[in-house]
């Protein structure tokens, strides 16, 4: 199997990790990919958002198997470029079609198909300039907080949670009239808020059968305590503990399984990762998001808690036979910490050395934002690394993660030291 992955983050980075260990991946490209993918495959620089240069490359390498990591290719129509054309949709494209993506794509849409399919979620309504003054009666008569979502894609910038009206009708309106978030925010979605705690659950999807990958929590703010402002990802951990078979069942019969069924009925033949964004409220699942991608950085607990060879399961979800394979989960827990540039989620500054350390006892470096320079491996993001490990209890793999972040260097490093605080037992 010849592989090519799309992406240049620390998910990607467990993705080449992953599928340069599968005995079928023959060779593995990463577009553009980092310095810690370039440990497992060769980097190429590509021009990934034009899909003829995507198909031309693929061709002439003779590549089988297009692993997609980010949303934006999906969203703009990659997996749908391969299978319209007669001489490229021979290859597998791991990732949903144009019309599956707007799961992600457009809130407005997912909650359409959450209505129609009775999948449980807040409460909403549709605002667009030509109903905007109904979007100011329904936050009056709204208790705070009130949650408005851009509807198109924002950089995970386009969710707001206001606690006063009078910020939601000022936000309301610089949404739709001053195009807040641009093109994405012409049409806002007004939410019910939700109380609860929130975690994700991952599916495999092959059109038809699923198999669900290792439960995971994120932790978003950049404060310890979940305060300040909301970044990538500042850490995961996986399993979830509050997770029980109970509420996975509810999550499965209520929200998976009927979220599969509703792709079919609107012909969406789906083949690739769904991300269910869930909040327990009570002992109930609603889903806050669609996702059409794993996340980052919960790929980095996720996809290294998977024991069965990924190149199996995509050519199982290419092909349609999930149903006809196992999947082979660690038993025990699994954490990432992200060491982030000093600054990060606001300005900071790149290009500082990173010291790694030579010992990482078992625990595994993903790079998220580094470079090579001059052979040098510098920092070049806001989330430089994350660090996962593995142990028999999610304190100690935490600590095992801390412990390494500890050994890393470079100037005005930083990272959360409670991750998981609010599910240690
Ligand atoms: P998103 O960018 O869609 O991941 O949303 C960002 C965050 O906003 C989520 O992770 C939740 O913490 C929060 N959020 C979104 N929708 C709701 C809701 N209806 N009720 C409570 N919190 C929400
Ligand atoms: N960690 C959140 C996301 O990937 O969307």
């Amino acid at each position: 199997m010849r592989i090519l992955l799309i992406g240049s983050g620390g998910r990607e980075h467990a993705l080449a990790w992953k599928l340069a260990q599968s005995p079928k991946c023959e060779k593995l490209f990463i577009a553009p990919g980092n310095p810690g993918t370039a440990q497992h495959g060769e980097n190429i620089s590509l021009d990934t958002t034009n899909f003829e240069k995507v198909a031309d490359f693929a061709v002439q390498e003779k590549i089988n198997m297009i692993v997609v990591g980010p949303e934006d290719p999906l969203v703009n129509g990659i997996s749908d470029y391969f299978y319209d054309h007669s001489d490229l949709n021979h290859i597998a494209v791991i990732g949903p079609v144009k019309a599956g993506a707007l799961l992600e794509g457009s809130k407005a849409y997912a909650k359409a198909f959450m209505k129609e399919n009775n999948i449980p979620t807040a409460g909403y309504t549709e605002i667009t300039a030509d109903n905007l003054e109904e979007g100011m009666d329904i936050i009056d008569k709204k208790t705070t907080p009130i949650v408005l979502k851009a509807d198109g894609l924002a950089a995970g910038k386009g969710v707001l949670i206001l606690l006063d009206e009078k910020a939601a009708k000022r936000s309301l309106r610089e949404m739709i009239m001053d195009e807040k978030f641009g093109e994405a925010s012409q049409k806002v979605v007004i939410e019910d808020f939700l109380d609860g705690i929130e975690f994700s659950v991952f599916a495999l999807c092959d059109g038809e059968n699923y198999k669900l990958l290792p439960t995971a929590k994120d932790y978003k703010r950049i404060g310890e305590g979940d305060k300040g402002l909301n970044t990538g990802g500042m850490g995961a951990v996986s399993p979830v503990p509050f997770v029980d078979e109970a509420l996975m069942q509810k999550v499965e019969e209520r929200i998976v399984k009927p979220t599969i069924e509703g792709l079919k009925k609107r012909n969406i033949e789906y083949k690739g990762f769904i991300y269910f964004g869930l909040i327990k409220v009570g002992n109930d699942p609603y889903v806050i998001e669609y996702n059409v991608r794993l996340g980052d950085p919960e790929a980095q607990v996720v996809i290294p808690s998977i024991k069965s060879d990924l190149v199996d399961l995509f050519e199982a979800t290419a092909n349609g036979k999930l149903n006809e394979i196992g999947i082979e989960k660690d038993s025990r827990s699994c954490a990432t910490v992200v060491l982030v540039s000093g600054g990060y989620p606001e300005a900071y500054e790149k290009g500082k050395e990173i010291s790694l350390p030579r010992e990482t006892n078992d625990s595994i470096i993903f790079h998220a934002g580094t470079k090579t320079d001059d052979g040098l491996l510098k920092t070049s993001g806001g989330r430089v690394l994350a660090i996962t490990s593995f142990d028999d209890t999610l304190k100690k793999a935490l600590e095992k993660s801390k412990r390494l972040c500890d050994t890393i260097d470079f100037d005005k490093k930083y990272y959360r030291k409670d991750i998981g605080f609010d599910v240690l037992t």
